[in-house]
């Protein structure tokens, strides 16, 4: 979603705001432009679609040591110029940018600038116009804009820039992330860390309703009300290779490919020296005194969050529910008396799952966060974290980060039986180590994968997905890959439920996906295919050694039923791959989606 950089320092702001918005471009944008301060003013270029446009626009020498700039994903106002940020003030003393939702901008706009003329749709335009009203009044450029925050209602992260004085920016949060870069003799502003590894590794946090001034060599972080706010800086553990797509022609391929490391990488950061498991002590008692556990996520997140439930109840016999955090949000049930709520949140962003954290932290309820993201909000606010190590995600596609995520509550859930005092035969290590050598074998066949998708995805209009017990979760995951990248239009369902109502779209030909790896339900799927298959589908199989068939498509090595998840993943995301690629997709950056959703 929305990116923001913001640059002041020593150096052409320009390649370090185009390098940075490059870095958000897997976020998801429809629009991006910069603002450079120049001694005649502020300098704008701004265009609808990729930054490789904006860069055509920009096309030559352009100077400023102090600039801003965006890439914008449409919420108020078409995907347009107009609409695109920066955005500047009526008289044009001031230029922004801003991340969010302003929920109150129409009363704003009718209670202080009925006066003003407005360029955009946008409810940005009312914040950049609000800080010309005040400053109109008489207040200084920073009293101006934190009085300007003060009256909004919703989400921001927004950088602004002031014509009368080129050698200070002002940065300001609320709900939606914004970090400071603290360079030597420069410093940057950005909603994402990765966008300033350029400049710099250290980090300066704003937390919501704060405001901060910052020059060249200077930060001074306020409280809305200007109480001074002190804040030591951290170092962000990140490598800005992982960044870079090296050999590969995609991000998603790639970090398909890094599943197996990953998993590796996730039994390391979470075992002793002696072989136990290495979790804090806190999170522990919270595991063990909980009577039930909530757990809330969005997309990819949320079926993960599915296969964390039967991780949970079944390993470590703690019930578990797991909920979608827009839906919790307004409409809580019944809680038990003890609840533990776990986020599992690929970017620790996502404006649904905070909303529940705000509300149920102030319930007094204990919260632990599962995360790619360390440092960020979801982390930072819950009472315990735990990172899911699967380096950073680019493509908008989550592949590694759902699958660390599974392996991470795979932990969890060991722990948690340990926790009780539980004997468990359920080795959470030993079991993802065999998973990390499956899916080594998996990615080195993908051959297969490509001729299913050219077999059963090239021209299809739909596609179903089916699955039951743990498979039908997985089922769900792999019809949100292959719809999200080839824009087919792909469901998962449970194998008995597609006869109640959906067989009707079965046609000839219609490609169905049965995924079979639960021994326990095998011959129930594989009637659930039959019934679809008497009526013309296509039927794709994808079993276990276990579970296999004579004419199944895709056979897997047998791992923990628990764990099937994890590796039956690998297939389904290959494929929407290839369906992507034999379309003619954009695989890494699909239409209309947004890598980290901060608005509502
Ligand atoms: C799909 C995908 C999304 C996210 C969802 C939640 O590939 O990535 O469905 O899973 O937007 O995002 P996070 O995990 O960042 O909370």
């Amino acid at each position: 979603m929305c990116g923001i950089v913001g640059y002041i320092g020593h150096k052409q702001a320009k390649d370090t705001l185009i390098k940075g918005l490059e870095v958000l471009e897997y976020r998801g944008y429809d629009s991006a432009g910069i603002a450079l301060a120049t001694k005649n003013g502020a300098k704008l270029y701004k265009e609808k679609g990729r930054i490789a446009s904006l860069k055509e626009a920009i096309n030559g020498d352009v100077s400023g040591m102090t600039g801003i700039g965006h890439t914008r994903w449409a919420t108020h106002g078409k995907p347009s110029k107009a609409n695109a940020h920066p955005h500047q003030s009526q008289n044009k003393r001031f230029t922004l940018v801003h991340n969010g939702v302003v929920d109150n901008y129409q009363q704003l706009k009718r209670d202080y600038l009925p006066d003003k003329h407005f360029a955009s749709d946008t409810d940005s335009e009312v914040i950049v116009q609000l800080v010309e009203y005040f400053s109109e009044k008489g207040k200084s450029t920073d009293e101006a804009f934190r009085q300007t925050l003060s009256l909004l209602h919703g989400s921001y992260a927004i950088v602004l820039m002031d014509n009368e004085n080129a050698d200070a920016i002002y940065a300001g949060k609320n709900k939606s992330p914004l970090l400071i870069g603290t360079g030597s003799g420069e410093n940057v502003v950005a909603s994402d860390t990765m966008a300033m590894l350029t400049v710099t590794k250290e980090f300066i946090e704003i937390h919501d309703e704060e405001a901060a001034v910052v020059t060249n060599d200077d930060v001074q972080l306020k409280k809305l009300d200007g109480t001074l706010v002190h804040r030591e800086s951290f170092q962000a553990e990140i490598d800005e290779a992982d960044t870079e797509k090296g050999t590969y022609s995609h991000f998603m391929l790639k970090e398909i490919d890094e599943q197996p490391a990953v998993i590796r990488n996730i039994i390391q950061e979470y075992q002793n020296k002696d072989g136990n498991i290495k979790l804090e002590k806190d999170i522990r008692t919270a595991l063990e005194e909980t009577d039930r556990i909530y757990i809330m996520a969005a997309g990819t997140s949320y079926h993960a969050g599915l296969i964390g439930k039967e991780l949970l109840e079944k390993v470590a016999k703690k019930p578990t529910e797991v909920h979608i955090a827009s839906e919790f949000l307004y409409d809580e049930p019944m809680l038990s008396e003890n609840p533990l709520f776990v986020f599992i949140s690929q970017s620790g962003e996502t404006a649904d799952c905070r909303g529940v954290l705000v509300r149920v932290k102030k319930q007094g309820y204990r919260t632990l966060t599962v995360t790619n993201v360390p440092g960020s909000t979801l982390s930072r606010e819950a009472d315990f974290t735990l990172h899911t190590h699967a380096g950073p995600e680019i493509a908008v596609a989550s592949t590694k980060a759902y699958t660390a995520q599974m392996s991470v509550l795979a932990i969890l859930a060991m722990d948690c039986a340990h926790a009780q005092g539980m004997n468990s035969d359920f080795d959470a290590m030993k079991e993802l180590g065999l998973v990390a050598s499956v899916m080594d074998t998996i990615c080195d066949q993908k051959d297969i994968m490509e001729q299913v998708a050219r077999d059963y995805m090239a021209d299809t209009r739909n596609c179903f997905f089916i699955g039951r017990s743990l498979d039908y979760h997985v089922v769900l995951e792999g019809a949100l890959k292959l719809k999200e990248i080839s824009y087919v239009q792909a469901e998962g369902f449970a194998g008995g439920e597609l006869k109640h109502g959906t067989i009707a779209l079965i046609e000839e030909g219609t490609p169905v996906v049965a995924v079979t790896t639960q021994p326990h339900v095998n011959r129930n799927t594989r009637s659930n295919a039959q019934e679809v298959m008497a009526r013309g589908a296509n039927a794709c199989f994808i079993s276990t050694e276990e579970t296999r068939e004579e004419g199944d498509q895709i056979v897997l090595p047998t791992v923990h039923r628990l764990l099937t998840p994890l590796i039956t993943a690998l297939p389904l995301q290959l494929i929407a791959y290839y369906a992507a690629m034999h379309r003619g997709c954009d695989v890494d950056k699909p239409r209309n989606l947004a890598k980290s959703v901060t608005v509502e």
